[in-house]
């Protein structure tokens, strides 16, 4: 029987991730299968602790079960304990490893995918949910000049900048507080965009030559993408490319080996634009 891996999510139906590990596992010769589990909201350990115990070997973890999954793991990469996040769960027995592949998944679309370098630059990262609190510590591992973290209720930026606070300069903030400044790259962890909204975001902090990324995607630019090219942007990219790496990690974690991602970020694309 092939190795079991799934998705836990709730909503699922949407998830990408099926198609995604199956063209890896095709790509890379692996024998697995990944399916899509609908958690009920308050029956995430349940559903977990089913699958384990179904001979299921791992599991990717998402919205709004991710901050569960670092609960429930016995054990934690550093990554994930940084991030207070679990978004790749690891079945060993009664040992279940939670990792978190997301900051990873960033980072490898920005500088591989897009040359991004981050190295010296000035980052704005918008947002101080989950998904702001995965890339921080990789954000602020790659050296960017300053990292600042902006968000509507400023107090969970503030905290955020002091969960991270070292030798690098970081600051938590309101969006007011940005209007002056400009950035080399702007990343929104906002989940504004979800609901078609922008988050509150003064025009002038995208420096020429800046590149603007928003960690979610959809068929056409996100309402923060759009803005973004209109008020002086060089370069807009979308979250898909984050999805497509993050697997991509998580692939590694769990069968040690390194799917090539340009075809299915191609094949999403692709589907995308249909
Ligand atoms: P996730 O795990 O997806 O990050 P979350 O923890 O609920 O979800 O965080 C959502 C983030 O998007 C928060 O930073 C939230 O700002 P607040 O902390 O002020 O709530 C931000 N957000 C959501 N909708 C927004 C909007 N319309 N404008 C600006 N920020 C928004």
């Amino acid at each position: 029987m092939s190795d079991r891996y799934c998705v836990f999510g709730n909503p699922v139906g949407h998830s990408k991730s099926p198609a995604i590990h199956a063209a890896f596992a095709a790509q890379c010769r692996q024998d697995l299968s990944y399916e899509a589990i609908l958690a009920p909201l308050d029956g995430f350990a349940e559903s977990m602790r089913a699958f384990a115990a179904a001979g299921g070997c791992g599991a990717n973890v998402t919205v709004p079960f991710k901050e569960q999954a670092c609960r429930l793991a016995t054990r934690l990469a550093a990554r994930a304990e940084l991030a207070g996040a679990v978004n790749t769960l690891v079945f060993n027995g009664p040992d279940i490893l939670g990792d978190n592949t997301d900051g990873a998944g960033l980072l490898r679309d920005l500088s591989t995918n897009l040359t991004c370098r981050i190295a010296g630059q000035r980052v704005l990262l918008l947002g101080a949910g989950g998904a702001a609190r995965g890339v921080v510590g990789p954000l602020l591992d790659a050296r960017p000049a300053a990292l600042v973290i902006a968000n509507r209720t400023a107090g969970r930026a503030r905290e955020l900048a002091q969960r991270f606070a070292g030798p690098a300069p970081l600051l938590g903030c309101a969006y007011p507080e940005v209007a002056g400044l400009s950035f080399d790259l702007v990343i929104n962890a906002t989940s504004a965009s979800l609901t078609g909204e922008l988050p509150p975001l003064p025009g002038g902090v995208f420096a020429s030559g800046s590149l603007a990324y928003d960690m979610m995607y959809g068929q056409g630019p996100t309402p923060f993408l759009v803005f973004a090219g209109s008020h002086g942007a060089a370069c807009l990219a979308d979250g898909l490319g984050m999805l497509v790496e993050q697997a991509a990690e998580a692939f590694h974690v769990w069968r040690g080996v390194r799917p090539e991602t340009a075809p299915v970020l191609a094949m999403l694309r692709a589907a995308l634009a249909r």
